[in-house]
């Protein structure tokens, strides 16, 4: 029997072990991680690892796929009803595969796409020279205006018309505001673009509809299932409207195809093997606790959390970008605290407390220094804390931040911080 033959691997389990307590022991304010229920875990450590499955549910390339098949087809099931697709794929191992998947579906090498700028917090996988999306095809990029903050979409508009993309991408890992899709969707058809909104931040208050539905206009709909949504680390792909393919997009044979088959394609065998059925199961866990009521309740708590969250550093003189958020994040600007973010990430985990630091948009410093920090409340929501504990937090990050030299005010702040999450633990 394979558990009693081989030994117990305790280098590892004593590290996971570790991470556990620190998971348990500080305050986590990074805003694209989360804490998953354990049923979650359950589900990704179990023998679902052990399969292959290369394909999709009913049409595979190997034998014994006839459980996993109905594992899929829940989460599948489940995805469509959260965000009202009509189309999903729920195989890709990550937010940046579902991305690459789509670019593998829909462009051509060197075909212009325009995304939001990395440096005012858009995402690597939008075009970055360093990623394959800048690499393989040719990028364009819009951002925000430097007194407001905002991405101003007149100026979005301007540059789709000048430089005519196949694909305009929207969605950001460090922006604090909602999107406008109807206006996207126009600029798209205006130059017959393909619109693909990335909501791996914000997906979980899209399917609360706490911010505007993207699904009902963009083309493509691509999001991590691991943020605010709360699964387990993975991508997936949807659709609502448009799997007409009416851009006459081609399969590598040169068929034209449906959209739909044209990205279940882009993901197997274009660029990944055998399904993660374990993760995919996990995935399934995590869709169908979204759509209860607790989760709901979740979800509003989390932008409730950050909007206090955001008026407590405000209130304390922070510099937020674009004042304010509607989301679960905010990008803060330390420079007018004589801070840098470098400075500020690696003082505050001497509490325990466990931010990034980030680019603010028109950044003068380099990206391993920057001059902000980006914070977001869905993990510490999932931990139950409320609008009043996010006060607390601020009032502890605003100690230590203006304490960094002083050890000892820094260490009261991390005694201070694990004995608060000692009454509220995470897993029981
Ligand atoms: C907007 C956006 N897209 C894609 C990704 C990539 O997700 P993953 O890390 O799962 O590849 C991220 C991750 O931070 C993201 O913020």
């Amino acid at each position: 029997m394979v558990s009693t033959t081989i030994a117990r691997d305790t280098q590892i389990f004593d590290l996971i072990a570790k991470e556990h307590h620190r998971q348990e022991s500080g305050i986590e304010l990074i805003a694209s991680e989360n804490f998953t229920s354990p049923q979650v875990m359950e589900a990704q450590g179990s023998v679902l690892t052990n399969k292959y499955a290369e394909g999709l549910p009913g049409k595979r390339y190997y034998g014994g796929c006839e459980v996993v098949d109905q594992i899929e087809q829940i989460a599948i099931d489940r995805l469509k009803e959260l965000f009202g697709a009509t189309w999903a794929n729920v195989q890709p191992h990550s937010g940046a595969q579902a991305n690459t998947a789509v670019f593998l579906a829909c462009l051509q090498p060197g075909d212009k796409i325009l995304g939001f700028n990395l440096a005012h917090g858009g995402h690597l996988t939008h075009g970055s020279p360093v990623n394959i999306s800048g690499k393989y095809f040719q990028p364009f990029f819009y951002g925000v205006e430097q007194e407001s903050g905002l991405i101003d979409w007149d100026k979005v508009e301007a540059t789709a018309l000048k430089e005519r993309p196949k694909m305009i991408i929207c969605g950001a890992s460090a922006y604090s505001r909602d999107w406008d899709y109807i206006r996207l969707r126009a600029i798209a058809d205006q130059i017959g673009a393909l619109l693909l909104a990335d909501i791996s931040h914000p997906a979980g208050l899209i399917v609360k509809g706490l911010l505007n539905d993207p699904l009902e206009h963009c083309h493509i709909v691509t999001t991590t299932t691991h943020k605010t949504l709360r699964g387990p680390r993975g991508g997936v792909i949807m659709m609502r409207n448009d799997f007409e393919n009416p851009f006459g997009l081609k399969t590598p044979k040169g068929d034209i195809r449906s959209m739909s088959s044209l990205l279940d394609s882009g993901v197997f065998p274009g660029t990944q093997g055998g399904p993660l059925e374990h993760v995919i199961a996990a995935k399934a866990v995590a869709f169908g606790e979204a759509l209860s009521d607790d989760y709901t309740e979740y979800a509003h708590q989390v932008r409730k959390n950050a909007q206090a969250m955001a008026k407590a550093f405000v209130d304390k003189g922070y510099k937020i970008i674009s004042n304010g958020t509607d989301n679960h994040l905010m990008l803060i600007d330390l420079s007018s605290k004589g801070l840098t973010g470098k400075l500020a990430e690696n003082t505050l985990i001497k509490a325990d407390i466990t931010v990034n630091k980030n680019m603010v948009p028109f950044d003068t410093k380099s990206p391993m220094v920057t001059s902000g920090m980006r914070v977001g409340t869905p993990a510490m929501t999932t931990r139950g804390l409320k609008e009043a504990d996010m006060e607390r937090i601020v009032d502890l990050m605003d100690t230590v931040l203006m304490n960094a030299e002083n050890e000892a005010k820094i260490d009261a702040v991390k005694q201070e911080v694990n004995n608060w999450m000692a009454e509220v633990p995470l897993y029981k």
